[in-house]
């Protein structure tokens, strides 16, 4: 019978078994995924895993330190590489979501490679790679896999592709994982976090990205999901966020006029992305969050609730 201890101990001594003493380069991205499979092999191999956790500068309000200091304390050996300027510059002028997709795939590609070259004689790569993303052949939480495929054709293959694999969490499904992460003691808020994409708030900003407009969202995006979290609706929601959207409209504020910014909440629910209905969110909360964000944030005069379902609607706007 499977249980999520009997997996964990297996899949330890398998870990051992396969690994020994070499040393193993393991990319977190703040998921359930990564973090899962990196609290497995830390049990299995300990300092000989070697985390990394880029820092792209599309991640929410704070997350990059506050995950990092959550990773440390969970005793993992891990190195914060905070890229966001390079990721930025190189983003600079780029509208088309593919584009940014590209890029944002590219410079995480070179920044893991320069990294997992200071750790000497690595052997292996570790991935959080579960079970749909092995039969999918577009894996929907886009480790690093995806990217590679379309960046391999340009360059060759990175250094760090060339390092043996492994994937403990292959053949397990999303619940499973987290049922095994529990076991193993993961801080449940970590476990029950919403997705978030790879390219993170470069494809909530629609149009070219500038760090202005990444603080002006991120400022936004936290108050709409520690709304959530604060009012015990966070966990009926399979992923909620902030769009920036790239019209004004007219406000008035005093006996002011202005010409500011509109953003769209997006809250789903939903069992695995392909498809997600709405959530019909309180009118009491909606109504909260859009005087909160209107009256804290600068720059922002407008909040829309984007009520459409997938399909035809996807859940990100690009
Ligand atoms: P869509 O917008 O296609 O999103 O309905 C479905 C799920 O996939 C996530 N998503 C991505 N994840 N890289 C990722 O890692 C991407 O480029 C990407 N695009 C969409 C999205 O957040 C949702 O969970």
């Amino acid at each position: 019978d499977w249980t999520p201890d009997s997996f964990v101990d297996s899949t330890v001594a398998d870990l051992k078994k396969k690994i020994g003493n070499d040393k193993v380069v393991l990319g977190l991205s703040g998921g359930v995924d990564s973090t899962v499979a990196a609290i497995l092999l830390h049990k299995a191999i300990g300092e000989n895993l070697h985390c990394i956790f880029v820092n792209n500068g599309l991640l929410r309000k704070n997350e990059f330190s506050s995950v990092l200091d959550q990773y440390k304390g969970m005793g993992l050996n891990v190195k914060g590489v905070d890229a966001s300027a390079r990721f930025l510059d190189e983003l600079a002028g780029e509208s088309d979501p593919e584009g940014k997709r590209k890029i944002i795939g590219k410079v995480f590609i070179d920044v893991f490679d320069d990294e997992s070259h200071q750790i000497e004689d690595a052997k292996w790569l570790a991935q959080g790679t579960i079970y749909p993303d092995v039969i999918e052949s577009v894996s929907v939480n886009g480790g690093p896999s995806a990217t590679i495929k379309s960046h391999h054709n340009v360059g060759g293959l990175p250094d760090f592709m060339k390092l043996k694999v492994v994937e403990p969490l292959k053949m397990l499904f999303k619940d499973e994982v987290r049922r095994v992460g529990a076991s193993m003691g993961i801080d449940p808020e970590l476990l029950g976090r919403h997705p978030f994409p790879g390219p993170g708030l470069a494809i909530r900003i629609l149009g070219d990205i500038t760090s202005e407009k990444v603080s002006i969202l991120q400022e936004v995006d936290a108050i709409f999901i520690n709304g959530l979290k604060d009012s015990g609706l966070y966990n009926k929601v399979w992923q909620a966020g902030a769009i920036l959207l790239p019209v004004q409209s007219v406000g008035v504020m005093g006996d002011e006029r202005t010409y500011e910014k509109c953003v769209a909440l997006r809250a789903v629910e939903s069992t695995d992305g392909m498809t997600a209905d709405w959530v019909n969110l309180p009118y009491e909360f909606l109504q909260k969050t859009s005087n909160e964000i209107i009256n804290k944030v600068k720059g922002v005069n407008r909040v829309v609730y984007d009520i459409s379902s997938k399909p035809p609607a996807t859940i990100e706007w690009e």
